[in-house]
């Protein structure tokens, strides 16, 4: 089964947790880059307005075609309870070349479930797995076990 990791990280959290779900699965990786000139100081109140609004803005050109793989797994840092912007925009323009999703998202402690809603709407499609892992805990032991089952469910396909 070919597999596809496709993330956005900001300050790298998501990027972690990506690279770790790859190397567990021989995934090929997606980096998904903002388009936009860096707003320095506002750049997070960019991003609130951002998910208050449900924006899609630039990013830049994806190097791999989703429709090339038998899975594709979207990952997202949370931003006030949504996706973040730059992966709406992402999941918008391929919504149409995934065959089948799964979905993982890092944050502080709220909004993984209004993430993967979110998600499942974007892509008109259930995933076959979920995941969320705050990020205090990204490497802890205590991960291994929702980690574990996560991987698990991706293999039974
Ligand atoms: C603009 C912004 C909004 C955020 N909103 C939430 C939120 O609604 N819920 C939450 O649990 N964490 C929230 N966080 C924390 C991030 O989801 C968390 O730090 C995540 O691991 C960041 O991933 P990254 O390092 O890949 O960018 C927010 C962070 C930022 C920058």
């Amino acid at each position: 089964m070919r597999v596809l990791v496709v993330f956005f990280a900001n300050s790298g959290h998501t990027r972690y947790v990506a690279s770790e779900i790859a190397r567990r699965c021989g995934a090929e990786m997606e980096e998904i880059l903002d388009a936009r000139p860096h707003a320095g100081a506002c750049e997070a109140l960019r991003y609130i307005r951002d998910s208050l609004i449900g924006a899609t803005p630039p990013i830049e050109a994806a190097l791999k075609d989703p429709a090339d793989f038998d899975l594709v797994i979207l990952g997202t840092p949370v931003w006030a309870w949504r996706v973040a912007s730059p992966m709406r925009s992402y999941v918008r323009h391929n919504a149409q070349r995934f065959k089948q999703v799964a979905f993982f998202c890092t944050e502080g402690g709220v909004g993984d479930q209004l993430v993967f809603t979110e998600f499942g709407h974007l892509c008109g499609r259930t995933p076959i797995a979920t995941y969320q892992v705050i990020e205090p805990y990204l490497s802890e032991p205590i991960q291994q076990a929702p980690l574990l089952e996560f991987m698990a469910r991706l293999k039974t396909t």
